[in-house]
């Protein structure tokens, strides 16, 4: 048997809810593909600061760093500030772990319609790499000055050239593995200064990228994009922030937020990767069981193409596509009225009857 230690971070709200569901799933399909897991429960989230004041204990990323990969629900609730919850936890392992890929596909899966009138079934395929440790997302600078009339909030964004071509290599590297065509969230046109530099740095590995179709958009007119014309997309780079509001965009057009996956990628295998839905916590629905849990599922199905089992994955995902594509069972985000539960009971069994066919 093939082993892993995977560190579970179910954090709030209905991250407590679709992890053991996706978890559930992951110990089916490893049970059918010869995977063994062992599980780290980790508690760590607003209730464990509540206690502790703490989002994670002191040696936090030390218990993280025996783990090969995080699996991840969600952190944030009303009662900690976000800025307190998000910053006491989920960056710093992106960061410590430079997870500096965030990979992010937009898939359209079968059997869901896109809320856009012109995307056909199927009609969606592409990918958002967003940069995740550095750009907008920076400690660096960040200021408030009170107690005057003219109070202000101040904050540097922070592009390196080796944090920029990093993620750019990897995105030219996946967009050869694809159709070879790479486009550049940009905002060179606007007064921030940190853009051209971006696009230099994109220019001049797409010189060395010859057989890659590269284009630039200003994220504005991206966005817009996304609404319009998705279908035109094969890899899409955008920094941390334009990735990180590109990305929710991306969950809306696939028929819901609920779906969306997304791999916080070490590429060079230093340190464990992270797994985890783009959704948040969603206090909204916590505690009522109505989430849907396929966002988180998907992500496991990253992790493990991630650890080299692309069959298990292929079967978790062939499963999801069935349930979606051929039982009409769906949860309240698509108009249905399934359960978490419900929903993943039913993908058990389209996993069950998946592997029996193969
Ligand atoms: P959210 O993604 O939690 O919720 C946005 C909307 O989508 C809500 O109406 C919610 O009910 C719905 N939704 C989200 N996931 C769903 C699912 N699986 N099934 C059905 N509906 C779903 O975003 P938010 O409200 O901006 O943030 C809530 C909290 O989560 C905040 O504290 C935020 O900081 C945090 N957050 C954490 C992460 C993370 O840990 N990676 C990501 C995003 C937001
Ligand atoms: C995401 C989330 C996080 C981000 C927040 C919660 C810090 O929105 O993973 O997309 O912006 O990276
Ligand atoms: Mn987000």
């Amino acid at each position: 048997d093939t082993s892993y230690r995977i560190a579970t971070i179910p954090g709030d709200g209905i991250g407590t809810e679709v992890v053991p569901a996706a978890v559930d799933v992951l110990e089916r399909a490893g049970s059918r593909f010869g995977i063994r897991f062992e599980w780290s429960e980790l508690e760590w989230s607003c209730e464990y600061y509540a206690r502790t004041g703490r989002m994670m204990p002191e040696n936090g990323l030390d218990v993280l760093r025996e783990h090969d990969q995080i699996f991840l629900g969600a952190v944030g609730y009303p009662g900690v500030p976000d800025h307190v919850s998000l910053w006491g936890l989920l960056i710093p392992i992106r960061r410590a772990f430079r997870q500096y890929v965030n990979l992010r596909p937009v898939t359209l899966l079968p059997g869901v319609e896109s809320p856009l009138r012109e995307v056909p079934a199927g009609g969606l395929d592409f990918v958002v790499v967003r940069e995740n440790n550095e750009g907008e997302y920076s400690e660096v600078g960040g200021r408030l000055y009170r107690g005057t009339p003219q109070e202000a909030a101040i904050q540097e964004s922070v592009f390196t050239r080796r944090g920029v071509e990093r993620v750019m290599r990897y995105a030219f590297d996946l967009a050869r593995s694809r159709k070879s065509r790479l486009a550049s969230a940009t905002k060179s046109n606007g007064i921030i200064h940190s853009m051209p530099f971006w696009d230099e740095i994109f220019r001049e590995l797409g010189a060395e990228h010859p057989d890659v179709k590269t284009s630039d958009y200003h994220i504005d007119a991206l966005a817009a994009l996304f609404v319009l014309d998705p279908t035109r997309f094969d890899v899409v780079v955008a920094s941390n922030l334009f990735g990180d509001i590109l990305t929710d965009l991306g969950a809306a057009i696939i028929g819901s937020i609920g779906f969306a996956p997304s791999a916080n990628l070490n590429p060079e295998r230093e340190f464990p990767s992270m797994f985890e839905p783009v959704h948040g916590s969603a206090p909204d629905i916590a505690g009522t069981g109505r989430a849907n849990p396929i966002g988180q599922v998907w992500a496991g199905a990253m992790m493990l193409e991630h650890l080299g089992h692309a069959d298990a994955a292929t079967a978790v995902m062939g499963a999801v596509s069935h349930v979606l594509a051929e039982t009409g069972v769906r949860t309240r985000d698509l108009g249905g009225t399934a359960s978490t539960q419900e929903m993943t009971a039913e993908l058990l069994k389209a996993l069950d009857q998946e592997v029996a066919a193969r």
